[in-house]
């Protein structure tokens, strides 16, 4: 939770997952069985390594001659027992991520009868994984034979030698059979321990994978130096600012102001670098040159709750979890009380609908709110960020996907949502922005034009390329002016 969206942009949730279950999990087997493994069966071995030493000192140095042969073999595949488990479980993850994106998609793969290529990819993955697991098998196995002939050995040394020994009467034979016997049971926990190592290295081989996520540094975070902010102005300000996800700028030399509760319009074709001019001042990403400021301070010297209080965002996604309507909505302000709720679902056009709902506010609105239209989804949302009563306010392609009737419904809700506050509206329909304070015109991450709908239509430059095509594709649907004037 703490490290930043660009984290989790580059790993896929079914591999997050996977981490969170299945390393912790093979890094739990691993502690549990080393501990119990060695204090019971260590106790034992050197209660038997006493007893042989006392018995014979000469004898058992000979016996354990052959041990430091066995270190080598043990380490080898010690190694590669680990490297395989990193590797296994490399795999369950990206089994996981098949499985997670397989079961939130299944609509699409059934409409496009997609079900054989995932299933071979499924297979494919899963095999891979069963070949991992088989070699650590192999290599687990594969020890204890190359321990015990190495032991064996040993014990064919003892017997050789102490037999000449008892023979010349250097020994007596009791001596020599009781030396022989706590060999001999020492071989128990000796074995016990190796595989115990072996699972050692199994489970330090999900660790490593366990402390790469653990040690991540967040991108984004708080300077020891981070001021608080109560409730801003809400007054923003991009001073210079350019941006690039990795190399090349997506967004470039931006200077730009929003006044306290101004309207300010992003307007501009697809992958233009509006939704990532507007993620800067959430700091989902920071700025990789300029300033963007709100009140005045720099947003990375804000303290991250407290910036992230100042701004509502609601975009084309609807994110809606399977909890009560009321629920849902008071994520924008967890302690907002029943009244209040209803109060912000009327003003989001939502309480009608809500109250035809078999429970009212109680009623649970399914996975992802599935059993809910588009536009009420919209408006659920809506009225989640009029609670959260934030100063500034981003609306992301908000009301695309909506059709008609629940567009203007949902335009209305968020007029309502508007009131009084700084806004960033990115529309494609340019009819939603006509009354725009200021609409800024973006191209390939660049500001071309700025100004008011009057201006830029006369100023005859990319904004009126874009509004008169809106307007063609209108007129020939016989729908007339997509831009009705202010009545
Ligand atoms: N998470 C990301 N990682 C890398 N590149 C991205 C990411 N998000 C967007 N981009 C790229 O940045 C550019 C601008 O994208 P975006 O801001 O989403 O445009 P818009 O919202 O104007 O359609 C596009 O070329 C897009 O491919
Ligand atoms: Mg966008």
């Amino acid at each position: 939770m703490t490290l930043s969206l660009g984290f989790f942009h580059r790993h896929r949730s079914g591999a997050l997952m996977s981490r969170v279950l299945n390393d912790v999990n093979t890094m739990q087997e691993g502690v549990a069985n080393v501990i119990t493994g060695v204090m019971r069966e260590g106790v034992t071995a050197l209660a038997l390594l006493g007893v042989v030493f006392y018995r014979n000192w000469q004898l058992a140095i000979l016996a354990f001659l052959a041990i430091p042969l066995t270190v080598y073999p043990a380490r080898t595949i010690g190694k590669r027992i680990k490297r395989l488990s990193g590797r296994s479980l490399e795999k369950l993850g990206d089994i996981s991520k098949i499985l997670q994106e397989t079961f939130s998609g299944i609509k699409v793969i059934k409409a496009f009868g997609l079900e054989p290529r995932v299933v071979a990819e499924f297979n494919a993955v899963n095999r891979e994984f069963y070949g991992f697991v088989r070699r650590t098998i192999k290599y687990t196995s594969l020890s204890s034979p190359v321990m015990e002939v190495i032991t064996s050995l040993g014990i064919a040394a003892v017997i050789w030698f102490g037999g000449t020994l008892v023979m010349r009467g250097a020994m007596t034979a009791p001596e020599f059979f009781s030396f022989i016997a706590a060999m001999v049971m020492l071989y128990t926990p000796v074995r016990k321990l190796l595989s115990s190592y072996n699972v050692l290295q199994r489970s330090l081989g999900a660790a490593e994978r366990v402390f790469e996520i653990l040690d991540e540094e967040p991108e984004i975070r708080d300077l020891p130096t981070a001021v608080a902010l109560d409730t801003a102005q809400g007054e923003v300000r991009f001073e210079g600012v350019s941006f690039s996800y990795q190399d090349e700028y997506v967004v470039r030399n931006i200077n730009l102001e929003a006044r306290k509760g101004e309207v300010v319009a992003l307007v501009g074709p697809s992958g233009s670098g509006k939704t990532t001019l507007v993620s800067l001042i959430t700091r989902f990403y920071d700025v990789s040159e300029g300033k963007v400021l709100i009140d005045g301070i720099d947003v990375r010297s804000i303290r991250t709750r407290d910036l992230l209080r100042q701004i509502s965002l609601v975009d084309q996604e609807t994110t809606l979890f399977n909890d009560t309507v009321a629920n849902n909505i008071r994520f924008g302000r967890p302690d907002a009380t029943d009244e209040e709720v209803e109060a912000v679902a009327r003003a989001a056009f939502a309480h009608d609908f809500i109250m035809e709902m078999p429970q009212g506010y109680a009623t649970c609105i399914g996975d992802r709110g599935v059993r809910l239209s588009g536009g009420q989804r919209k408006r659920i949302c809506i009225a989640r960020a009029i609670l959260k009563d934030s100063p500034i306010l981003i609306l992301d392609e908000a009301t695309s996907a909506l059709d008609t009737e629940s567009e203007q419904m949902v335009q209305q809700a968020i007029n309502n949502l508007m009131a009084n506050r700084t806004t960033f509206v990115i529309a494609h329909r340019l009819s939603t922005i006509l009354h725009a304070d200021r609409i800024v015109v973006l191209e390939k991450g660049e500001i071309v034009e700025q100004g008011t709908h009057r201006q830029l239509l006369e100023a005859g430059g990319l904004y009126r390329k874009l509004y008169e095509m809106q307007f063609d594709a209108q007129q020939r649907q016989g729908s007339g002016d997509p831009c009705p004037a202010r009545e």
